[in-house]
């Protein structure tokens, strides 16, 4: 029996910048952010937006009637957590409105959790095949204002139904995993931005793909002959460059020029979006299916999972003959057409804006065009409306 991705979805709050309109204010040369980082414009995130809303929103898409009476386990993936003790899955089984004999848990391993989360799937999948399983990972990406990690942030969330039988992507028992305890990215318990060790955490990640691709060739006995595309967590599109870099010198010049291609396709809506952290990987998958011009039923492709401090996996999927129908119709057109552009002051005014703290706080809702909304703080309980 296979298992794997049946459907996928995508969400991202209604605002961006334009990364052009970043370098200048910061008097950095555009080409340094475009070309050097690979990034063009970036999600910003209203305060009426967390990793809980922007899951919702991700999964409502994808949900029948059906799933919210059979679903019986959620699993959430996010750095950027709403609270240190509840689950972030819980709240999202009472927005989803999901039958309550349910599991219900929040993962974390910077941005690798999604993955485990998927595994975790596959694998109750697999001992239950009439079930279905909720995988959300839902992250904001926050440094702070005039940083050197400010031009890598972003936020969204993706949502992925994992069933038997999947129609977009199966996913193979091929996994290789490593964990190295490191410090080249990590948030305090304290603090609302990451801190990190920008250039050790670059290599980290390039040391780590290399490893396990060597590992899992090894494992395996395949080669870079037998994938069509790699997928990698994308925190800033050119870092999925450098990972693709290190392999490419084992193919011929055609195998080349077909993976830059692919890679090319994967990268264009993390461009768009930044770092979702979690949902990363699984956007650059997304946006492979969605431009991709000659994917078929059968092809393998290789995915990069990287979570800093560190964790990271490789692992393969093969792509069904329906993934296209599979896909939200014109899901993330029509989040990029909607999207507001905001100057660099306003969203450093919103940036700031984030709900934080104890006060009670009403926050603006309505103005929001998305249908999950946090709508503000009492008595320190966050306030969720379906608008
Ligand atoms: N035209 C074209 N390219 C230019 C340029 C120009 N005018 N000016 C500079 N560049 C290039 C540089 O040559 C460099 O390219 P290479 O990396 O290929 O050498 C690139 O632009 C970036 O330049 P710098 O290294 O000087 O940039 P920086 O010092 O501002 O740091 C950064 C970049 C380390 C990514 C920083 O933004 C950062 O710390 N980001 C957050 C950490 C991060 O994303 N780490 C990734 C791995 S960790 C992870 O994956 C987990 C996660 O999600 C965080």
């Amino acid at each position: 029996m296979q298992v794997g991705i049946d459907q996928i979805s995508f969400f991202s709050p209604n605002y961006y910048i334009d990364m052009v309109d970043l370098a200048l204010a910061r008097d950095q040369d555009p080409n340094k952010y475009l070309v050097g980082i690979g990034q063009s414009q970036q999600a910003v995130i209203p305060p009426t937006q967390d990793a809980v809303t922007m899951a919702a929103n991700a999964a409502e898409p994808i949900l029948t009637d059906l799933d919210r009476q059979q679903l019986d386990l959620i699993i959430f993936a996010t750095e950027s957590g709403v609270d240190h003790s509840k689950s972030a899955a819980a709240y999202l089984q009472r927005l989803l409105n999901i039958q309550p004999f349910a599991r219900t848990i929040e993962i974390k391993q910077a941005c690798y959790a999604g993955t485990y989360g998927l595994m975790q799937a596959r694998d109750y999948v697999e001992l239950n095949p009439t079930k279905k399983v909720l995988v959300v990972a839902s992250d904001i990406a926050r440094y702070g204002l005039r940083t050197g990690g400010e031009v890598t942030q972003g936020g969204g969330a993706v949502a992925m139904m994992v069933t038997a039988n999947p129609r977009i992507m199966t996913l193979e028992r091929d996994n290789q995993f490593m964990t190295k305890e490191v410090m080249d990215f990590w948030r305090p318990t304290y603090a609302t931005e990451a801190r990190v060790d920008g250039k050790f955490s670059n290599n980290v990640y390039q040391e780590f793909f290399v490893e396990l691709w060597e590992r899992y060739r090894k494992v395996t006995g395949k080669d870079i002959n037998d994938f069509k595309a790699f997928v990698f967590h994308l925190p800033y599109t050119k870092m999925g460059l450098k990972g693709l870099r290190q392999i490419l010198p084992e193919a011929d010049a055609d195998q080349q020029a077909r993976l830059l291609a692919q890679f090319e396709a994967s990268r264009l809506d993390n461009k768009k979006f930044g770092n979702l952290y979690t949902g990363s990987l699984y956007l650059s998958l997304l946006s492979l299916l969605r431009h991709s011009t000659d994917l078929v039923a059968g092809d393998r492709i290789g995915l990069f999972s990287y979570g800093s401090g560190a964790e990271g996996e490789f692992y393969s999927g093969i792509i069904q003959a329906d993934y296209q129908q599979m896909l939200v119709p014109n899901q993330l057109d029509d989040l990029l057409a909607e999207r507001i552009k905001l100057s660099i002051p306003e969203y450093e005014a919103m940036f700031q804006a984030t709900l934080n703290g104890a006060a009670d706080r009403q926050l603006d809702g309505a103005a929001d065009p998305a249908l999950y909304v946090l709508t503000g703080l009492q008595q320190e309980q966050r306030q969720y409306e379906k608008q």
